[in-house]
C-alpha cells in the first residue's frame, strides 16, 4: 500500500480502555493525523467533527487540545501519550518520556525586531520582549547577558513591536510570511522545533506493551515518511 511503512508491529489486543492520545489543534493536527494513518491508525473522525474534543478511533481515544496543554494532560495521566512541539516542551519543562521526534511541525523559534527600529543593545535602553514563551525567552536572554522585561502574550505576538508594547519578540516562524507582513526581521534563531511524541511515565509501566507497540509503529511511519 502506498505510503505505509513496510514492517508494522502488531498492536496487542486488549479488553482494556483505549490508549488516550492528546493531539494539538492548529497547523500540526493534520500532519499528526497523516502520520498516525501511516502507522495504521485511522483518525479521520477527528477531521470530520471539528468541534468535538474527544474522538473514539478504535484502539485510540483522541483528545484535541491547545498545543500548550498537551504536556499537562500527559504529565497528569489524563492522556497516555501526546504530540507536542519542542517549543512547548522547552517552555513547560514537564516530567515526560520523549521517545520519538516525529519530524512534523517543523519551524523555528526566533528573536525578531522591526526592520526600521533595530534594537541597539549598547544604548542601555529598557528593553521589552513580547512572547508566548517567557521561560525559554528568559533562559535565552540570561545566557546572552541581556537584561529585558518579558511581556507574556497569548497570540498575534507580532503586534507587540507595531504598537509600542515591545521592542522585540520571540515567536515561531514557519514560512516567515507573518514577520514579513508586519515589517519584522529575524535577529537570531533560538530553537529548531519539531513535534515529539511524549509519554506519561506511569502509562509506560502500566500499559507498556500497548504503548511500546504504538511507539514502534509511529517510529516505522516516521522512517517511511523520511524515505519518501
Ligand atoms: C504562528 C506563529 C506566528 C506564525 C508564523 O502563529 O506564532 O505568528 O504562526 O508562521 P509563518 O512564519 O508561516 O507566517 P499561529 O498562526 O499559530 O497563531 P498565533 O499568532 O495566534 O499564535
Amino acid at each position: 500500500m502506498g505510503g505505509l511503512p513496510r514492517a508494522r508491529p502488531p498492536l496487542p489486543t486488549t479488553s482494556d480502555r483505549p490508549i488516550v492520545v492528546a493531539l494539538p489543534k492548529g497547523r500540526v493536527l493534520d500532519q499528526a493525523i497523516d502520520l498516525f494513518r501511516r502507522a495504521g491508525f485511522r483518525l479521520s473522525a477527528v477531521q470530520e467533527e471539528t468541534r468535538r474534543l474527544v474522538h473514539e478511533c478504535g484502539p485510540l481515544r483522541v483528545l484535541v487540545l491547545r498545543s500548550g496543554d498537551v504536556p499537562t494532560y500527559v504529565e497528569y495521566g489524563a492522556a497516555d501519550v501526546g504530540v507536542a512541539g519542542r517549543d512547548v516542551l522547552e517552555e513547560e519543562e514537564r516530567d515526560l518520556y520523549e521517545p520519538l521526534d516525529l519530524g512534523i511541525g517543523a519551524c523555528r523559534m526566533v528573536l525578531a525586531e522591526p526592520a526600521d527600529h533595530p534594537v541597539d543593545l549598547a544604548s542601555h535602553m529598557h528593553l521589552r520582549v513580547a512572547t508566548k514563551y517567557p521561560t525559554v525567552t528568559r533562559r535565552y536572554l540570561e545566557e546572552h547577558g541581556v537584561a529585558a522585561e518579558i511581556i507574556r502574550l497569548s497570540g498575534s505576538v507580532e503586534l507587540g513591536p507595531l504598537t509600542g508594547l515591545a521592542d522585540r519578540i520571540v515567536d515561531l516562524v514557519e514560512t516567515g510570511e507573518t514577520l514579513r507582513q508586519n515589517g519584522l526581521v529575524e535577529v537570531e534563531t533560538i530553537l529548531q522545533v519539531t513535534s515529539r511524541l511524549v509519554v506519561n511515565p506511569a502509562s509506560l509501566k502500566l500499559r507498556g506493551q500497548l504503548v511500546a507497540a504504538l511507539i514502534d509503529r509511529l517510529a516505522a511511519a516516521v522512517e517511511a515518511r523520511r524515505e519518501l
